[in-house]
């Protein structure tokens, strides 16, 4: 019965783990700069992300994060995206294509 308790723990514990990242809070933050729809130029240089393909948005936000990518203002993202893992970088590219 002890083993089945802690069986159960475990399972749950890993599932939760493995849930996929929440897109919509983690882009929470982003939408001062780049509007709720991202149709805004952030500070008014950045591309309308909106506009811009799934896999387009995911290769500029690990860019970023890796510093092999980005304008003048790189920086700005950097910091935005600094503690994303790959999983919730998808998940917020992944976001913002569903907003219409
Ligand atoms: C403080 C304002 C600010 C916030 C907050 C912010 N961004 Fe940005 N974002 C910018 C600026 C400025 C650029 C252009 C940077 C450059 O020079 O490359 C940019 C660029 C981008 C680009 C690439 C577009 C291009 O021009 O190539 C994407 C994608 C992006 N941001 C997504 C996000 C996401 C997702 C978040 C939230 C996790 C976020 N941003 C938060 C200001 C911001």
């Amino acid at each position: 019965m002890k083993k089945l308790t802690l069986v159960t723990i475990l399972t749950v514990g890993a599932l939760s783990l493995m849930a996929a990242p929440d897109g919509k809070a983690l882009s929470a933050k982003c939408a001062g700069c780049h509007g709720a729809d991202y149709g805004k130029k952030a500070l008014g240089v950045s591309k309308i992300v909106k506009d811009m393909k799934e896999d387009e948005i995911v290769k500029a936000l690990k860019g970023y994060k890796a510093g092999t990518f980005g304008g003048p203002m790189k920086g700005v993202m950097k910091g935005q995206v600094a503690n994303y893992d790959d999983a919730q970088i998808e998940a917020v590219a992944k976001y913002i294509k569903s907003l219409k």
